[in-house]
């Protein structure tokens, strides 16, 4: 039998604008994880049971651009499988599906080392994360490859799409307070969506873009000095311009209100948006205020992670 965990992650700074070339600046959260098990059976093929998502089905009754299927396969033919081997893949996951939390990558990640080390050929960090890429087009469309790459290596990334990866150093650590709307959002959509604006009219987008870039690379510098006063400013700027790109929601916003109002050195929304999460910079000492306030103002659940 083997068995792997990935975490969940967060987008700190620099959605939508990285599926464009731009940079962005993503942190892993191991308070949420998934686990993936493969242990032999006494049947034929590969039987799937991940309860969270209620799926119990034959790798074979799946249809092929299932996300789970595509990761199997990939790892099948990476490996040269020709014959699939008698096993249960069982996906326990306490990641919330659909919220900008990195479900999916994560599930890819935890299936494919699990996979890999299972059928005797444990996949290096970089297999891993290729393979994973190509779930995520799935779940996403057209995605940046900015979760599959954080959750592969579960350290602070500083990203840009196609380039090797960047990780940085964190000065001081800080708190950040990810809250729930609970509204599942897909990422597919929000990026659908972005990319309609951008059509529409590509000189403004990409000033747009080119602006949240600055933002990025300023927030690199400020967590590498420790700066978090710096760092709050600096995630209400990004929050503002995602509202103009019209990404955010009146929850969104409202937790994020509630959030500044309460004490929060910043805040904005985080991932794809139009629902999913938010996240506010705080202090360990008001981080239960903080909380209090968010869950009065709506947010289904809040969750504190430290980034260091
Ligand atoms: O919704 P999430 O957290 O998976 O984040 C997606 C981030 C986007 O920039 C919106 C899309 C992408 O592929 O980078």
């Amino acid at each position: 039998m083997t068995s792997s965990s990935a975490p969940g992650k967060i987008i700190l700074f620099g959605e939508h604008a990285v599926v464009y070339g731009y940079p962005a600046l993503a942190v892993p959260v191991t308070q949420v994880q998934v686990t993936a098990t493969v242990s032999k059976n006494s049947r034929r093929g590969m039987i799937i049971e991940a309860p969270n998502i209620n799926l119990t089905s034959e790798l074979a009754s799946l249809a092929p651009e299932h996300p789970l299927s595509v990761v199997v396969h990939g790892v099948y033919s990476a490996l040269k499988v020709t014959h699939t081997p008698a096993c249960t893949l069982y996906i326990q996951s306490t990641i919330p599906v659909a919220s900008g939390l990195g479900s999916g990558a994560a599930v890819s990640v935890a299936v494919i080392r699990a996979l890999s080390e299972f059928l005797g050929h444990p996949f290096t960090n970089e297999q891993v994360n290729k393979l994973a890429f190509e779930a995520e087009k799935i779940y996403h469309g057209t995605p940046s490859g900015i979760d599959n790459t954080v959750i592969t290596f579960s350290r602070p990334v500083y990203f840009v799409k196609k380039k090797p990866i960047k990780t940085f150093h964190v000065g001081e650590p800080f708190t950040i307070m990810i809250a729930s709307t609970g509204i599942p959002a897909p990422t597919k959509e929000s990026v659908e969506a972005v990319r309609m604006l951008w059509q529409e009219n590509k000189p403004h987008w990409e000033k747009v873009f080119t602006r949240v870039g600055e933002i990025v690379w300023n927030a690199r510098q400020a967590i590498e000095r420790g700066d978090i006063a710096e760092l709050g400013r600096l995630m209400d700027a990004n929050h503002a311009l995602l509202q103009s790109m019209k990404v955010s929601s009146v929850e969104l916003d409202h937790l994020v209100t509630a959030a500044r109002t309460a004490g929060a050195q910043g805040a904005k929304l985080s991932g794809g948006g139009r629902g999913g999460n938010m996240i506010a910079l705080v202090e360990k000492e008001n981080a239960s205020e903080i909380a209090r306030a968010l869950n009065k103002a709506g947010a289904k659940r809040t969750i504190v992670t430290e980034v260091t």
